[in-house]
């Protein structure tokens, strides 16, 4: 597994792989990596001839710089799991070398999918994730990059960017890795105290439950909204971000429930923000 840190060389690399005629499957990532990375990295090497891991804290997708200067490192175990998994490249840049000069001063946005949900609660976030994978997408030059779907949100945005702006590339969504408990994996649940730690079930919880209304029959978004507080409120000490009951494709609000329905949940347990969805199909 080849390690770089500098973007020239890694895009001498990829060129030279897709000069053999290879595949190359790209999945960005934050590090403080775990199971749910491994299986986007795994996905990629099964459809792939190459797979490329890039490693960057990017600091122009966190509104909060206390959560900035508290996101976890841990570089070596990484490297581990990426080698484990069948990663063929790791790229490590340092601010500098994605950001010479500085970060620019540019809005990217699609409105349509920019107006609830995180991009709602954490104004410039997806504006900074764009513009990190504008600068990777560039190098890297992948036939196919995988998303976790439990940044569902950030899924299809990045699946519209990619359309809206020719990027040859798809985008490839992959399903959300939970424990046996059902909390969805996050790089953030390592700052979870046990206690903690139960009072994060009851976002997986809220959902599922949400999820058994509709499989009953129920239609109506209210009363799926109301199921899902009812859960999140039993706790006193998980603060609700938001939630809400969404058409998955648009992110746009139903009168009826039908067709394919996003359940989403963000709540601040402690001081960690976490996140969790699912669909369910209405048929
Ligand atoms: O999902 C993440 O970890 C980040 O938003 C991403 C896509 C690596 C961009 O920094």
């Amino acid at each position: 597994m080849i390690v770089l840190k500098n973007p020239n060389e890694l895009r001498e690399v990829v060129q030279g792989w897709k000069h053999d005629g290879a595949e190359i499957g790209f999945a960005p990532t934050m590090g403080f990596l775990h199971k749910g990375h491994g299986a986007l990295f795994s996905r990629s090497a099964s459809e792939n001839d190459r797979t490329v891991v890039s490693i960057f804290v990017n600091p122009a997708q966190f509104n909060d710089p206390e959560d900035y200067s508290k996101y976890p490192i841990s570089t070596e175990k990484d490297l581990e799991l990426c080698k484990a998994v069948g990663v063929d490249l790791v790229y490590l840049p340092d601010r500098d070398s994605v950001y010479p000069g500085g970060i620019p001063s540019i809005e990217l946005r699609i409105p349509r999918l920019m107006r609830n949900l995180d991009a709602k609660t954490r104004p410039g976030h997806f504006e900074g994730v764009l513009l990190v994978l504008s600068r990777f997408f560039h190098a890297v030059e992948a036939d196919r990059a995988y998303f976790g779907k439990k940044d569902y949100q950030q899924y299809l945005i990045v699946k519209e960017f990619v359309r809206m702006l020719g990027f040859p590339m798809e985008i490839i969504g992959v399903e959300t890795v939970r424990d046996p408990e059902g909390l969805a994996l996050s790089s953030r649940n390592a700052r979870l105290s046990n206690s903690e730690k139960e009072e994060a079930l009851l976002l997986s919880r809220a959902l599922r439950l949400g999820e058994r209304l509709i499989q009953k029959g129920e239609t109506d978004p209210e009363a799926v909204r109301a199921i899902l507080s009812d859960v999140l409120d039993s706790s006193t000490s998980l603060k609700t971000d938001y939630l809400e009951v969404l058409n998955a494709d648009s992110l746009e609000e139903l009168q009826v429930l039908k067709g394919e329905v996003l359940l989403a949940v963000a709540a601040f347990v402690g001081q960690v923000r976490l996140i969790d969805n699912i669909t369910v199909r209405i048929s």
